[in-house]
């Protein structure tokens, strides 16, 4: 299998997804989300592989959120389709897999960072690892399913907090917090993970299958993903969206009006 934006490999029946633009973050552009379907389309079929791990290269982000410079182009409908393409092609595809992933969150995991974390089944932090939903700081909101799995998996309180405040929280206090269920030296995660994953591929495959499928079953009561898609969208007609947007990459704080 050929990638531009990953590197895949499969050991002891557990396929290793490392997303691969460490000068950008690991950003999620739309050739990552294209290269992770297709890797997962993999998982999803090949009899050899019977869990995966994700994880980001080099040693500072697992991954800095979705590629911002992809933003300023779209409109309304730009951004709901972005949105769309991406739940459907990258974060749901995770979610639903008929076989455990374990997020081996080795840095920075914002944004789409954050949200492609908890879409795995479970994660696993490094040391350094931190955590945030800064969408806020764009003018936007979390596109990704952040609104819906974030107050799933730590509570609507904190939740909130984080996503209201747009700031970062460190690997004891995801710990804490229920986001992550181990926290290692950097330099054991990916070997943590895989031990995982080594029992996991010791169990009944089509079992597994359905405790993923009833676990996610019973957290889907509303239509929160597809209100979170429009709304997302209809940020992008805004001229905070803009401002955060043009700030960001001219690096500098942005100034909100409101409009
Ligand atoms: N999209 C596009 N590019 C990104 C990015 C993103 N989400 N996150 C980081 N980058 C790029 C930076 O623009 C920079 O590129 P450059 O070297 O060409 O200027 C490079 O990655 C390194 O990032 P930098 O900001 O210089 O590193 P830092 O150590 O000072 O800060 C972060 C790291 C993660 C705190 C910071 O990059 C950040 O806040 N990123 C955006 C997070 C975010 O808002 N995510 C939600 C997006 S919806």
């Amino acid at each position: 299998m050929e990638f531009q934006t990953i590197l895949f490999s499969v050991e002891n029946g557990t396929a290793i997804i490392t997303i691969n633009r460490a000068d950008k973050m690991n950003a999620l552009n739309r050739d990552v989300i294209n290269d992770m379907s297709k890797a997962l389309d993999a998982v999803y079929t090949s009899p050899d592989i019977r869990s995966a791990i994700i994880t980001g290269a080099g040693a500072k982000a697992f991954v800095a959120g979705a590629d911002i410079s992809e933003f300023t182009s779209l409109d309304g409908a730009g951004g709901e389709a972005l949105s769309r393409y991406g739940q459907e092609h990258l974060f749901s595809k995770v979610e639903n897999c008929p076989k455990p992933i374990i997020a081996a969150v080795n840095g920075f995991s914002l944004g789409g960072g954050c949200e492609l974390a908890m879409a795995c089944h479970f994660r696993v932090a490094s040391e350094n690892a931190k955590f945030g939903q800064p969408e806020v700081n764009l003018g936007l909101i979390p596109g990704y399913g952040g609104t819906q799995r974030l107050a799933q998996l730590i509570g609507k309180g904190k939740a909130m907090e984080i996503s209201l405040t747009g700031g970062m929280i460190n690997a004891q206090e995801a710990l804490q917090y229920g986001l992550v269920n181990y926290v290692v030296p950097a330099d054991e995660l990916v070997a943590k993970c895989q031990a995982l994953c080594d029992v996991i591929n010791t169990k009944a495959p089509l079992a597994l299958a359905q405790i993923i499928a009833c676990m996610n079953k019973e957290s889907r009561g509303n239509d929160g993903f597809e209100t979170e898609i429009k709304a997302f969208g209809a940020l992008f007609d805004t001229a905070d969206m803009r401002e955060g947007v043009t700030a960001f990459l001219e690096k500098r704080k942005a100034v909100f009006t409101g409009k």
